[in-house]
């Protein structure tokens, strides 16, 4: 039985890897898709979940819900490294049919379902969940298992050096979700760093002869030439390793600590393991991956390489 999951998501190019792999996944189930500012502005994030809805073949149409945006003094965005539209600055038409609802409609839908209620993969900032864990905490707390690719404990941030994107967007958020007794695993840049893509498998992807591979090998290419994450030429795949943490688990370490994440000042977002927090406060934190063998499993999903054996 697939498991239902929920995708909470600043669209940016690797967000779009992750809900590909979602998608190609037989054992997950994509009931929902909400967007939250981030890596782009709340308008283009929501746009860009119909953009890819249409290069995802066959068709799906989970529900789709406008979420919120941050605002703040200091807060940066990532459209120098996705472009100014999020996925490379691609011709890719937004789906003019897409009516997306509330985001708190999709969250309640998914958690509601008579199936069970669905696991959230929170792959951009936490504003949407945190928002949800106060207006509805009884109902958000039906979660099975909330996945959240955020924060950097014991290696540099990519936004200053302590600090993470998607944390550093809404640290107060964060900080709520991760302290509030959620079965949170986290997948921070401690692992997510690991996972990186070049031309070969961009290439890969271009000849896989799937049209999610073809908008990938699309998008992919822009973020190689602008990022410096992980050096000319190559993508750091972040969210795909929320998903991929659902459905390869063996391929990770994790461990289970407390995290606090600092609220204010110019260190807002910093995340750092509590060492005396009581055993309820205490989160998954995956600590290490197989990342050639990540690698190799994300690809073969997304190009749908069926190996017979
Ligand atoms: O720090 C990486 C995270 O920030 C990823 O979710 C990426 O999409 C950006 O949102
Ligand atoms: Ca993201």
């Amino acid at each position: 039985m697939p498991t239902p999951i929920l995708i909470d998501t600043d669209m940016g190019v690797d967000d779009a890897v992750a809900i590909a792999l979602a998608f190609m996944a037989r054992d997950l189930d994509v009931r929902g898709i909400v967007s939250v500012g981030g890596n782009v502005d709340l308008q283009q994030a929501t746009a860009n979940v119909g953009r890819l809805l249409r290069a995802v073949e066959p068709a799906r149409r989970p529900l789709v819900g406008r979420g919120l945006d941050q605002s703040g003094d200091g807060l940066t965005n990532a459209t120098h490294v996705f472009g100014r539209d999020g996925f490379g600055e691609c011709d890719r038409k937004a789906d003019e049919g897409l009516e997306p609802v509330d985001f708190r409609d999709v969250y309640r839908a998914a958690l509601d379902d008579p199936a069970g209620p669905a696991t959230i993969v929170a792959i951009g900032p936490l504003t949407n969940v945190a928002v949800m864990l106060r207006e509805d905490a009884t109902r958000i707390r039906t979660v099975p298992r909330i996945v959240v690719m955020g924060g950097a404990l014991w290696c540099k941030g990519n936004v200053r050096d302590v600090v993470e994107f998607n944390f550093h967007r809404d640290p107060a958020a964060a900080a709520d979700v991760l302290s509030a007794g959620l079965p949170v695993t986290l997948v921070p840049l401690d692992v997510t760093r690991f996972v990186t893509l070049d031309a070969s498998h961009v290439a890969r992807l271009a000849a896989s002869g799937t049209r999610v591979g073809e908008f990938l090998a699309e998008i992919i290419p822009y973020v190689m030439e602008h990022s410096t994450e992980a050096g000319k030429g190559r993508f750091v795949v972040h969210d795909a390793l929320a998903v991929g943490a659902l459905l390869w688990p063996q391929l990770f370490l994790k461990t289970g600590v407390a995290v606090e994440v600092s609220r204010d000042g110019t260190i807002a977002g910093q995340t750092r393991p509590r060492i005396s927090a009581m055993q309820d406060q205490r989160i998954d934190v995956l600590t290490a991956v197989n990342a050639a063998d990540f690698l190799e499993n994300m690809l073969e999903t997304l190009c749908q390489e069926e190996f017979v054996v």
